[in-house]
């Protein structure tokens, strides 16, 4: 584990409700820094397995040279489909730590932190082209409010978009020092605590996080072996909402398009827990990243 690169959140938490069986096959499907995956490895025998999806290159540096260990650079929202390639059917669970590192907040020139001024880039798989850059400067004024009101609940999001409307006519918004530059007038509050919501926004939208989130979630139960568990760390409540839903409807379509949805005839997912489960103090004073953290586990029926 590279304990620089990121401290894992939650790990004995996601060790006990995996519930890992020493010869299973199990799915890391964030792996970043590994200690999530090092953690699960530690728990294997010789039969044990695990692939390790990410679609950061830069997570490539922590694999831990492990024959046991398979790294999928890729979006997990490709669960099934890179499972299918290397000749995998069913696995005996999943993780998913959503959200970035602490590596890629920390590298300057990413663009994810508000620390630094470099360009708006924002993007985990630097093989895709959109950026935060191409989002400000692209999306219409109404997509701009609703994309900072929903992923970053900023409270002032309707005169945000028309600013940045306003601003890009004569300014081009391309670097983290231009979009605060713009910004300024406008910041409510604690401009750290401003600018964070936004970038986190902006964040969500450049990788499309809950897009990816939802298609994994919804490939999960076609791949886990019976009585197989999925754990899912979120940072964010619409995420959780998202994944809160899932586990205890098995489906995302609202109940009057499809009147079975919670109905025990088809259900696949059972939640293993009713509450979902947080940091402990401790933990908070020793991580402060895991103080937003929330688990929810689910097991294949
Ligand atoms: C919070 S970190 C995971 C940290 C890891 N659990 C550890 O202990 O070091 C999230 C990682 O998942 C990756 N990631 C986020 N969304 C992804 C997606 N849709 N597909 C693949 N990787 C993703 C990010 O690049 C990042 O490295």
């Amino acid at each position: 584990m590279n304990e620089s690169y990121h401290v894992p959140v939650l790990l004995n938490e996601v060790l006990e409700n995996l519930d890992i069986q020493p010869a299973g096959t199990y799915v890391d499907c964030t792996f970043g820094g590994g200690g999530h995956s090092r953690a699960i490895l530690q728990r294997l025998n010789d039969h044990g397995r695990l692939i390790a999806f990410d679609q950061d290159e830069d997570a490539r540096q922590n694999l831990p040279g492990d024959k046991r260990v398979l790294f999928v650079p890729n979006n997990f929202r490709y669960l099934q489909r890179f499972l299918r390639l290397n000749g995998i059917d069913k696995v005996d669970g999943i993780l998913a730590d959503l959200g970035v590192s602490s590596h890629q907040f920390d590298e300057a020139e990413r663009g994810f932190s508000t620390r630094f001024d470099a360009s708006l880039d924002m993007r985990m798989d630097q093989r895709q082209t959109k950026t935060a850059a191409d989002i400000l400067n692209d999306y219409s004024e109404q997509q701009l409010h609703k994309l900072f009101e929903q992923y970053g609940e900023v409270t002032n999001s309707k005169t945000l978009a028309k600013t940045i409307v306003e601003a890009r006519r004569t300014t081009s918004i391309t670097t983290i020092e231009n979009l605060k530059n713009v910004l300024a007038p406008i910041v409510k509050g604690n401009p750290n605590k401003y600018f964070a919501q936004v970038f986190q926004a902006l964040r969500i939208e450049v990788n499309d996080e809950m897009g990816a989130l939802k298609e994994m979630l919804e490939q999960a139960p076609a791949v886990l072996n019976q009585g197989g568990r999925i754990a899912v760390i979120t940072f964010h409540s619409i995420e959780d909402r998202i994944v809160k839903t899932f586990f205890k409807d098995n489906t995302f379509e609202a109940p009057d398009e499809n009147p079975f949805a919670t109905t025990e005839r088809n259900r696949v997912l059972k939640p293993v827990n009713k509450k979902p489960i947080v940091a402990t103090n401790e933990e908070i004073k020793r991580n402060s990243r895991s103080r937003s953290a929330k688990l929810r586990v689910a097991e294949k029926i």
